[in-house]
C-alpha cells in the first residue's frame, strides 16, 4: 500500500505562522537586524526548485541572502546523490564549514536533499560532522520552519528524515531565482527503478500535482513576467497516472498552451518508454511548446538496456526519434548516456557510439557509471577499470562535440526568434538568448532587451553556441 503523505493546507498555515515567530529569534541569534542566509544547491532542477521554496521560507523569517559562508547566519546545503563525485564534493564543502562556524557565533548549518535520504549518509553526518545542526530529507521541505524552531528553542541537533513514499504539498512560499525563467514542478518521485539509479530511493514514489493547481501556478507565473516555463518531473510522461482521472501529460501541455500570453513551455525529463505519438503530436500542435525533447537513452545495446531495466530496445528508441522528427522536423534532441555500466563490454559500447551517430543529438551529457548503495547494479560484477571506462567516455565526448558543431554551422545565414535572457558582462556579444528549441545565441544589443523576444540573424557558430545580430534594426 502506498504511504504518500498528503500535507493539508492547515499544516502549511502552521509553518507560515512559525516563520513570523522566528523573525525575532533569528535576529537575536544573529545579533544583527538583517540576518543573512545562504542556500547552496547541488543536483537537478528539482533541487533548484526545492531551494526556491526554502528561500521562500527564509525570506518570511526575515532573512536576506548571501553567497558568502562567512556572512551567513543560516546555511542550507541542498544535496544530490546521483553520483559519488557529487557526494564527495558536498561532504568536502560541508567539512569546510568548520571554519565559518568557528568565526560566526550562532551560525545554523542545515543539510537537506537527496543525499541525506540515504541512511548511511544521515549516519555519517550525525557521527562525523558535528557542525551540522539540522538534517532533513526532500519530503520535509514543507516543515523547514518547524525544524529551525526546534533547533533554536531546544538547542539540540535536529535529524528529520522520513522514509515513506514521499509527501505532496501545495502553496509553499517561493523566492524565485529568475522572473523570466521559471521551474514548475508537475510531479515528484520516480517508479522506474533503473538498476543504476538512486532517485527512486531518495525521491519516493511518483505523485502528480492536480492539473488545476499547476494551471493556477502557471497563470501566476505568466502574470508576474515568466516567459520561459520548464515543467519538471523525473519522468513527466507518467504525469497523471496516479490521479485516477483521464488526463495525461499531453493534456497538461495543451491546457498550459491555451493560457494567454507570449511564453515558451519546456519540460524535463521524458522517459523514452512512455514518450509516444500523442506527446509528439501535441508538441507539434501547441504553438508555445518548445520543439525540444531530452530523451535519455543511457545505452545503445539491448543487453545493457535490459540490465539497466529501461524497458525499451535500441530499435524502439530509434523508432520514437523517427516519429518525433516526423511531427517536428526542427526538433532538438538531447540525451544522457552512462558509460561503463557493470558488465558493459567495449563491443557493447560500440552500439552506443553508433546510436549516437545515427540520432545525431544536439547535445548530450555523458556520465561514467557510479555505484549507488542499495541499487541492483551496485551488486553486479563490474570488471572494466575506471581507466578503461574513461577511454570509452572520451570517444563519446568526441562525437558529442562534432555533431552540434556541424548542426550549428547550418544555422549561419538564417534568422531565428529568440528570448533574450541575460547580459554577458564585458563581452563583444553582450546579450545571451535562447531559441524556442533551446539553442544558445549570443548577440549584440542593448541590455533593456532582456525579457523580450527578438528576431536574430545568425552570423557565426561554434560547438556550443550561435552568434548573431538583431534582424531589421
Ligand atoms: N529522471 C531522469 C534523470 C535522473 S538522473 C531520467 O530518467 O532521465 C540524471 C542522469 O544521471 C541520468 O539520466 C543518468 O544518465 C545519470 N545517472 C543516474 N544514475 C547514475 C549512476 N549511478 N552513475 C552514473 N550516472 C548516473
Ligand atoms: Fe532514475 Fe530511471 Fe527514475 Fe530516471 S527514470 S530517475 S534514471 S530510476
Ligand atoms: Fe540528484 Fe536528487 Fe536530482 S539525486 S539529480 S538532486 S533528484
Amino acid at each position: 500500500m502506498s504511504q504518500i503523505n498528503y500535507i493539508s493546507e492547515d499544516k502549511i498555515e502552521e509553518q507560515l505562522a512559525l516563520c513570523s515567530e522566528l523573525i525575532p529569534l533569528i535576529r537575536a541569534r544573529s545579533e544583527t537586524d538583517a540576518p543573512l542566509a545562504f542556500v547552496d544547491t547541488y543536483g537537478c532542477q528539482q533541487n533548484e526548485s526545492d531551494s526556491e521554496q526554502i528561500r521562500g521560507f527564509l525570506s518570511l523569517m526575515g532573512c536576506g541572502f548571501t553567497t558568502d559562508e562567512f556572512l551567513a547566519d543560516i546555511i542550507v546545503i541542498n544535496t544530490c546523490a546521483v553520483r559519488e563525485h557529487a557526494e564527495m564534493r558536498i561532504l568536502g564543502n560541508v567539512g569546510a564549514l568548520n571554519h565559518t562556524k568557528k568565526a560566526k557565533k550562532g551560525q545554523i548549518i542545515a543539510v537537506c536533499g537527496c543525499m541525506v535520504r540515504q541512511e548511511h549518509m544521515e549516519e555519517k553526518l550525525k557521527k562525523s560532522y558535528p557542525i551540522v545542526d539540522i538534517v532533513f530529507g526532500p519530503d520535509e521541505v514543507w516543515r523547514f520552519p518547524e525544524l529551525i524552531m526546534r533547533l533554536v528553542k531546544g538547542r539540540k541537533r535536529v535529524f528529520e528524515v522520513t522514509r515513506l513514499d514521499g509527501s505532496l504539498f501545495e502553496n509553499l512560499p517561493r523566492r524565485r531565482d529568475s522572473k523570466l525563467k521559471a521551474w514548475l514542478s508537475i510531479m515528484y518521485g520516480c517508479n522506474n527503478f533503473c538498476t543504476y539509479c538512486i532517485v527512486p530511493y531518495t525521491r519516493g514514489r511518483e505523485r502528480s500535482r492536480k492539473p488545476e493547481d499547476i494551471l493556477m501556478e502557471a497563470k501566476e507565473l505568466i502574470a508576474s513576467g515568466a516567459r520561459d516555463i520548464t515543467l519538471l518531473g523525473q519522468n513527466v510522461n507518467s504525469y497523471g497516472k496516479d490521479l485516477g482521472i483521464d488526463y495525461d501529460f499531453a493534456d497538461l501541455i495543451k491546457d498550459i498552451n491555451a493560457l494567454e500570453g507570449d511564453f515558451i513551455i519546456r519540460f524535463m525529463t521524458s522517459h523514452p518508454k512512455d514518450a509516444g505519438e500523442k506527446l509528439f503530436k501535441t508538441m507539434a500542435e501547441c504553438s508555445k511548446a518548445a520543439h525540444h525533447i531530452h530523451l535519455p537513452v543511457q545505452a545503445g545495446n539491448n543487453r545493457v538496456l535490459k540490465a539497466m531495466n529501461r524497458h525499451y530496445t535500441r530499435e524502439e528508441y530509434l523508432e520514437k526519434v523517427r516519429l518525433a522528427r516526423e511531427y517536428m522536423p526542427d526538433l532538438v534532441i538531447t540525451t544522457d548516456i552512462i558509460v561503463g555500466f557493470p558488465g558493459e563490454t567495449p563491443e557493447e559500447f560500440e552500439d552506443t557510439l553508433s546510436l549516437v551517430n545515427e540520432v545525431r543529438y544536439d547535445s548530450m551529457f555523458t556520465f561514467i557509471y557510479s555505484p549507488r548503495v542499495g541499487t541492483k547494479a551496485a551488486a553486479m560484477p563490474d570488471p572494466l577499470s575506471r581507466a578503461e571506462k574513461q577511454i570509452l567516455c572520451d570517444k563519446l565526448t568526441d562525437a558529442a562535440n562534432t555533431i552540434p558543431k556541424e548542426k550549428h554551422a547550418e544555422y549561419v545565414g538564417r534568422t531565428v526568434r529568440v528570448l533574450v535572457d541575460g547580459v554577458n558582462e564585458g563581452e563583444e556579444y553582450n546579450l545571451s538568448s535562447r531559441t524556442k528549441e533551446g539553442r544558445l545565441v549570443h548577440l549584440k544589443g542593448c541590455p533593456e532587451m532582456v525579457g523580450s523576444f527578438a528576431e536574430v540573424k545568425i552570423t557565426s557558430s561554434t560547438t556550443w553556441a550561435l552568434f548573431g545580430e538583431i534582424s531589421g534594426q
